[in-house]
């Protein structure tokens, strides 16, 4: 038996498979973000511990047998995050997580230095980890002084779990620090940031043996002595390594917190200028490359609380026949946007209002608009070569089917739904410790799921989206200038 753990931003998910990958259990716990200041947003990982303490809790009084059984564990977590230890490995302040947008000007500080993208591949974005460093060692100095390790978030759960500092390739290409083309940390890009080498984990591949379980955590829990751990890898590379998207021509639509429309890639082609990000994938020699809308199911849920209608009964407004697309554009640039505008500072609305508009017109837009925005990063992949005309759907979005046939018909691309709900990147952890602990070939193990469902683009709509897309997309440098 294996589990699979998805720190996510909201919460942990466990699951537990058995070697062949199939689900036998589940649980879930849920922490906050913290939002001390605009544009902030925090997380203490003592919560990320303490909900690995819930659900190892859970899944072992729910299946005693089967938890008793386990021999690997992997780990999949949100990105960027900087947890800052120190020498006794104590946390020194709360982690600064991914959507967290204060170290805007550091982060264009660091672009500039053309190192930056030649190694990294990428721009520096503001929720990348490096800038958070030059932020804090210029706004807590004392804090940096005493930073001895920076760790990613599920780096710092894999630390607990092990006692060992280690990170994997697919995490650490979103920290600026890592050579993407060579996988390695770059001393020169650590340097610009006033960090060395010493203060970084040791680097494996994702479906590598880190070590043991901890004996106290393995007792606590009646867990077998010699419990494996594996690095896992950042959400997006294990999520599609939950769904076999690993090559070239593979490629899934996330529709979460945040919008993700990624692709599997063979080798490394970066196109750092089109703000599409490319990382190495969690398995060795391979990478992904992927557009991130910072507000997808985020936008929605906004809506929900201006409103007060749960998402779905928003979304159940709509009826189940796609309709035509709505003249009222909104711009879903709720905490500004990564692809393809690389712009934190700018916001979201709605464009268009008429006074006839109502609630169901203004969901009608919301979706649309991050389906627009979710193109945008479509029409940006292509660029870089990255090419599918299917892709499978996961992410809580993609249980309304209205909101899949709507994207499909704007991206003008086949999604297929997986069968087995949607274990995302639990199961992709966990595959990564069937790899490490067993030795079982990527191939064999992160195979695409069975398909519930193929939605096609609805064809007599493509083309009345696809004009209101240029207007979206032609328009948006004037929505800018207006704010
Ligand atoms: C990827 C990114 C998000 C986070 C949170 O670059 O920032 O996908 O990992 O899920």
């Amino acid at each position: 038996m294996f589990i699979g753990l998805d720190l996510g931003t909201s919460g942990l998910r466990a699951l537990l498979v058995d070697e062949a990958g199939r689900a036998v259990g589940e649980a879930d716990s849920s922490y906050d973000v913290e939002h001390p200041n605009v544009g902030w947003s925090e997380q203490d990982p003592r919560d990320w511990t303490m909900a690995c303490k819930t659900v190892m809790a859970r899944l072992r009084d729910a299946h005693p047998k089967t938890f008793g059984a386990v021999r690997g564990i992997g780990i999949s977590g949100h990105m960027h995050g900087a947890t800052l230890l120190d020498q006794k490995g104590t946390v020194l302040r709360p982690c600064i997580l991914w959507n967290d947008t204060r170290s805007h000007v550091e982060a264009a500080a660091l672009d500039a230095m053309p190192m930056f993208c030649a190694l990294t591949g990428n721009i520096v974005f503001p929720g990348f980890t490096a800038p958070k460093i030059n932020w804090v060692a210029k706004h807590e100095p004392e804090v940096f002084a005493k930073t001895a390790m920076v760790l990613l978030p599920k780096d710092y759960m894999s630390f607990w779990l092990t006692g060992i500092y280690s990170a994997d390739m697919s995490d650490s290409a979103g920290t600026s620090w890592l050579d993407v083309g060579a996988r390695d940390w770059s001393d020169d890009l650590l340097a610009a940031t006033g960090l060395t080498r010493s203060q970084m984990p040791k680097l494996f591949e994702g479906s590598q043996v880190v070590g043991e379980l901890r004996q106290v955590i393995a007792g606590e829990y009646g867990l077998p002595s010699g419990v494996q751990v594996v690095a896992g890898g950042g959400d997006n590379a294990v999520a599609a390594c939950g769904i076999g998207a690993m090559s070239e021509g593979t490629g899934f639509v996330s529709l979460g917190t945040s919008g993700v429309l990624l692709a599997g890639r063979d080798g490394f082609s970066p196109m750092a200028g089109s703000a599409v990000h490319t990382f190495c994938h969690a398995v060795p020699d391979q990478w992904y490359q992927m557009g991130v809308v910072l507000a997808a199911t985020d936008s929605l849920n906004w809506l929900s609380r201006i409103t007060g209608q749960s998402p779905a009964d928003l979304t159940a407004e709509l009826g189940d026949t796609l309709r035509a697309p709505t003249t009222v554009q909104f711009y879903p640039y709720l905490s500004g946007e990564r692809t393809p505008h690389n712009d934190s500072a700018v916001r979201a609305g709605f464009v268009g209002l008429d006074v006839a508009t109502d609630r169901a017109e203004m969901t009608q837009a919301v979706l649309q608009g991050v389906s627009f925005a979710l193109r945008d990063s479509l029409e940006a992949l292509r660029l870089t070569g990255a090419n599918f005309d299917t892709i499978l759907a996961i992410g809580g979005g993609a249980r309304s089917s209205y909101w899949v046939e709507m994207l499909a018909t704007v991206l003008n691309l086949k999604i297929e739904l997986p069968e087995q709900g949607d274990f995302g990147a639990a199961l992709g952890a966990a595959r990564l410790a069937i790899c490490g602990v067993t030795g079982a070939a990527v191939e064999d193990v992160m195979t695409k799921p069975p398909v519930a469902k193929t939605i096609v683009p609805n064809a007599a709509m493509v083309d009345s989206y696809r004009l209101r897309y240029d207007q979206f997309h032609d328009n948006f440098l004037a929505w800018k200038t207006i704010q």
